[in-house]
């Protein structure tokens, strides 16, 4: 069976080391996903929620995960359907991003661009999870494995990155999640 993010803490179980913070972020975009699409249903303070609880991530993770993408992956290929859409969707993903963030009360009371965000990151996260990085770590891994440096960066500056298996029974609180948070530091 499928490894689906969004019932497994952790990445799939074959994805390359330097993917892997990358890989865990994918789980906390796809909640935002989903929740933006339920919320789009919703009551105005369902809506307004959603799309505050969605600029929250994207500033202080979503963005900066775009970002390290296109500068760490998207030099590995040269494959033009991976690099146009990638890019393509991030493009998309960011205005959308940015107009939840700058007009939160305008962006909680257009249901119908709420739902295109929340469809549109969900469907962008599988495909990196299915198609682009299956095909980054097929075809690059020695160049995958000199970028480890990266993804312990990664992990230190953002926690949603970082290892999960202390969380399963504290749900991201307690004495292990503070121990998490004292390595980043
Ligand atoms: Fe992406
Ligand atoms: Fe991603």
């Amino acid at each position: 069976m499928e490894d689906d993010p969004l019932t497994s803490s952790e990445p799939p179980l074959k994805r390359h080391p330097t993917l892997q913070p990358l890989s865990r972020e994918h789980m906390s975009g796809l909640i935002q996903a989903r929740n933006l699409q339920r919320a789009a249903a919703g009551d105005v303070r369902q809506r307004r929620a959603a799309v505050e609880a969605f600029a929250r991530v994207w500033h202080t993770e979503i963005r900066s995960h775009f970002d390290d993408e296109e500068r760490l992956l998207l030099p590995l290929t040269e494959r033009p359907e991976l690099r146009s859409r990638l890019l393509a969707e991030h493009g998309v993903l960011r205005e959308l991003a940015e107009q939840c963030a700058r007009e939160p009360e305008a962006s909680a009371s257009d249901e119908t661009m709420m739902r295109r965000l929340g469809c549109l990151l969900h469907d962008h996260i599988r495909w990196e999870e299915r198609v682009f990085f299956e095909s980054i770590q097929r075809d690059h891994p020695e160049e995958l494995a000199h970028l480890l440096h990266e993804a312990d960066r990664i992990e230190r500056l953002r926690p949603g990155a970082r290892p999960r298996h202390t969380l399963g029974s504290r749900a991201g609180s307690g004495p292990e999640r503070e121990k998490a948070d004292e390595h980043g530091s």
